[in-house]
């Protein structure tokens, strides 16, 4: 049986009010989303002495949510990671979108999905979010319908389950940015939890995190998780895909692609015993392991958010799919449904 709580969590800059979610399950593991971003605030977890834990790096305040830069926590669209020069072709017109990082255009834009207010309605085993994009928003086509449902089982099972419409195609590749710390949000760096990857190759990537439409494989390189391996051992590496994006921060491609669930990702902290499956139904796994995290602003309970305090596992249609003919096209026609589904299963070891 999941609990499901509503608290109030302020009111924006524009007048509108957030609120924050809490599901929680028979072992007291709990979950709290904010209607602001569709933002997962705070997941806590038992660790192996049966003490909760929060693994999510995040901000006490919704302001702090505001005026973060670093998509912490939050829900992503209409299109997850990078757009090269902000631009795409679909149906032979030209689309310009917002550049936001720096010559490209990165997680939705200026005003992506992170930065507005969702719908909010409880279900008997969590919440489902909604938003409407107008069309034209940020440059896209389309007025796209979007759900997203954050769901919690008793086994300590997070899913998250995207399904989106438009009435005219368009792109859309939705993702979460959660940062997870297995030691908790406030315990330092997660070089020394490990991670392993359920891939055999990944996207080549410029100095500008797009890939070119190279997928290698990952053999006789840093970016070989495919055994649990500690997260500091290769971050720092000479490896030029590694150099490029100072430490890691690429796509992986899952083995087995099929749309339906698989594994992408495991992770563990050896200090709290907790670990993490990320399965997806998508075909790539962003792994980032918070590089350009800086310290400038204080989480929760005034932690310092620093370089690689946190690690993301974003699933996702390749990165820069739109340039790249040989990936899968993030491409939603006119009268066809987006589903997707990501699930983190926290554990013991
Ligand atoms: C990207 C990083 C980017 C970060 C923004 C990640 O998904 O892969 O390159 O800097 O999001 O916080």
């Amino acid at each position: 049986m999941i609990q499901v709580s509503k608290q109030e969590f302020g009111t924006t800059i524009q007048g509108t009010e957030v609120f924050l979610y809490t599901l929680t399950n028979k072992n007291k593991m709990s979950v709290s989303v904010s209607t602001f971003g569709g933002t997962i605030v705070s997941v806590k977890v038992p660790d192996r002495d049966g003490i909760l834990i929060d693994v999510v790096l995040g901000y006490d305040d919704l302001a702090s949510y505001e005026t973060q830069d670093k998509y912490i926590g939050a829900l992503i669209g209409r299109c997850g990671n990078r757009i090269a020069k902000g631009q795409f072709k679909l149906n032979g017109k030209k689309y310009q979108l917002y550049c936001n990082d720096g010559n490209n255009h990165l997680h939705g834009g200026k005003i992506g999905f992170d930065k507005k207010v969702w719908d909010a309605e409880t279900t008997e085993t969590g919440l489902k979010l909604t938003y409407i994009s107008p069309d034209g928003e940020e440059g896209y086509p389309g007025t796209l319908t979007v759900h997203v449902t954050y769901t919690l089982s008793d086994d300590n099972r997070l899913s998250i389950d995207y399904v989106a419409t438009s009435d005219a195609d368009t792109v859309c590749n939705l993702t979460n940015h959660t940062y997870f710390n297995l030691s908790g949000y406030d315990s330092g760096t997660i070089v020394d939890q490990k991670i392993q990857l359920f891939a055999d190759c990944y996207t080549v990537a410029d100095q500008e995190s797009l890939p070119n439409g190279e997928i290698v494989s990952v053999e006789n390189t840093p970016l070989d998780l495919r055994q649990p391996t500690r997260i500091g051992d290769n971050i720092d590496s000479s490896f030029e895909q590694i150099q490029f994006a100072g430490g890691f921060d690429h796509n992986w491609a899952i083995n087995d692609y099929d749309g339906t669930l698989k594994q992408a990702a495991w992770a563990y902290a050896e200090s709290s015993g907790i670990t993490l499956i990320a399965a997806t139904t998508l075909p790539g796994i962003q792994f980032y392991s918070g590089n350009y995290l800086d310290g400038a602003s204080a989480g929760k309970k005034g932690a310092t958010i620093y370089k690689r305090c946190g690690f993301c596992l974003e699933s996702q249609y390749f990165p820069n799919a739109l340039e790249n003919p040989n990936f899968l096209q993030p491409v939603l026609e006119k009268g066809k449904v987006y589903h997707a589904e990501t699930t983190y299963q926290f554990g013991i070891k």
